[in-house]
């Protein structure tokens, strides 16, 4: 970790806030009672019941009225919208790819581009696929391969760039595979593994081997500011370049990128797809126009496409890059001080704890991330996501495989908490540390086919 990493104490946001939304509170007793009635799942409980919410960083950035105000000068024609050429004008000047495809979220980008590609051999490599990638890819009857170093399955060794991907594991990969791969991705950052960075070495190392065989490179960059400021903070030869320039050399590694623009975008709604080529794109934007939207818009109004122009800007600024990484890493100092293990060293968006480790005493069929989640949300209304057992496990018979980690994502939304909302939160969950050998595991009562973390149900154990 550098200096500027370990220097910054008191968070300064750099913003003033001209625009606020009153905290919702509730009781103890009535959030027992609510939690009893969503089956102990957050996903199932209404926001204003929540009092701080850390469910995701997706979609939920405060914009700033920079972007509030170019949405209203917004051209909603249905085709060849000025707003679309803004937009598709700033992605192709960050990306440097020929083509912008916009869609409504993330996802849709994923089921564009892997309905024209995924066939029922295919593999699919990356550092960790998240979920909504896996699903749209075994949804299209391929398979999703993970190959994140070693570090990254490990929450508490510490490595600057946990998010890499395996690069022996990969070459060896693709010397076996390659005629089933119709692409290769790298998640940036790495979401599933803990919202970690990847290399600029790395991201490199990838895309010359994808190249030698001939395997389009794919970047899934959703979080590609965030890891641009690691690179800039923990990757020496980078320390003088900008947050922007990285980004565009990251970019320049890779044929392609899929974007949820929820995130680095700074938008409440969006995505897109880019590419350097065009031989897939007018089978994708066919595809569009049956399920999404004209190409000028991809399911998303104008005033959106806007709101994420200025976005991709203002999330490029490194006051904010640097305020963004120090309230994760404030968050997790805190959790660490009252002996909550975290995913080390903290990512870019979210606070990873280690469920595992924290609640020992409950087995993984027994999911201690959801218990956790559950008793955050008791002690002090606070949603967050299990990304474990609940996410990746699979029963097969009488048999459970679990998750390779256990792990609670408190994902901090852009822009919308403040230090002292930090302190507050970390004052309540030491009751749940005084108290937490007598927190209770969960069994599934309801799941559905697919990602079942959204809708499944739960019992006490
Ligand atoms: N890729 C990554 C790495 C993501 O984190 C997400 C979404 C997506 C793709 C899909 O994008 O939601 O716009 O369809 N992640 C959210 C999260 C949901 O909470 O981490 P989307």
């Amino acid at each position: 970790m550098n200096d500027l990493e370990k220097k910054q104490r008191t968070i300064i946001e750099p913003f003033k806030i001209k625009m606020i939304e009153p905290l919702p509170f509730t009781s103890k007793e009535e959030r027992k009672q609510i939690l009893e009635n969503a089956g102990f799942n957050l996903f199932l409980i209404p926001a204003n019941k929540v009092t701080f919410d850390f469910l995701t960083d997706s979609g939920t950035t405060a914009m700033s009225a920079s972007q509030w105000g170019a949405m209203l000068t917004a051209d909603e024609s249905y085709a060849g919208s000025t707003s679309f050429y803004k937009f598709e004008k700033k992605v192709k000047e960050l990306t440097g790819y020929s083509y912008v495809i916009p869609t409504h979220q993330g996802r849709a980008a994923e089921r564009l581009l892997f309905s024209i590609l995924v066939k029922s051999d295919s593999k699919i490599p990356s550092n960790n696929h998240f979920d909504t990638t896996r699903a749209n890819i075994e949804h299209a009857s391929g398979e999703a391969i993970d190959l994140v170093i070693a570090e990254g399955k490990n929450p508490s060794v510490f490595h600057p760039f946990k998010g890499n991907i395996d690069l022996e594991k990969l070459e060896n990969f693709c010397k076996e595979n390659h005629q089933f791969i119709p692409f290769g991705m790298l998640t940036i950052t790495n979401n599933t593994g803990g919202g970690q960075p990847v290399a600029l070495e790395n991201i490199r190392g990838a895309s010359k081997i994808f190249k030698r065989y001939d395997v389009p490179f794919i970047l899934d960059a959703c979080r590609f500011a965030e890891n641009s400021y690691f690179i800039k903070l923990r990757e020496k030869a980078y320390e003088n370049y900008s947050a922007r320039d990285i980004a565009k050399e990251i970019f320049s590694c890779a044929d392609g990128c899929l974007v949820s623009a929820k995130k680095d975008a700074l938008g409440n709604i969006g995505g897109f797809i880019a590419l350097r080529d065009g031989k897939w794109v007018d089978q994708i934007r066919n595809l569009l126009i049956l399920t999404e939207g004209f190409p000028t818009y991809g399911g998303l109004a104008a005033r959106d496409l806007e709101a994420l122009t200025v976005g991709l800007d203002e999330v490029l600024d490194e006051n904010y890059l640097s305020y963004r990484l120090a309230v994760c890493r404030y968050m997790a100092e805190g959790l660490n001080k009252l002996g909550i293990p975290t995913v080390q060293p903290p990512g870019g968006h979210a606070v990873y704890i280690d469920a595992k480790s924290f609640l020992s005493h409950i087995p993984p069929e027994n999911f201690p991330g959801q218990a956790l989640v559950c008793e955050l949300y008791i002690e002090e209304g606070i949603r967050c996501c299990e990304i474990g057992s609940v996410m990746f496990g699979k029963q097969s018979g009488a048999k459970f495989h679990p998750s390779a980690m256990e792990l609670v994502r408190l994902a901090i939304p852009r822009r919308v908490y403040t230090q002292s909302h930090f302190d507050y939160i970390l004052e309540g969950i030491s009751n749940i540390v005084a108290r937490k050998n007598k927190i209770r595991g969960l069994k599934i009562i309801y799941e559905p086919p697919y990602l079942k973390h959204f809708t499944a149900k739960f019992s006490v154990v």
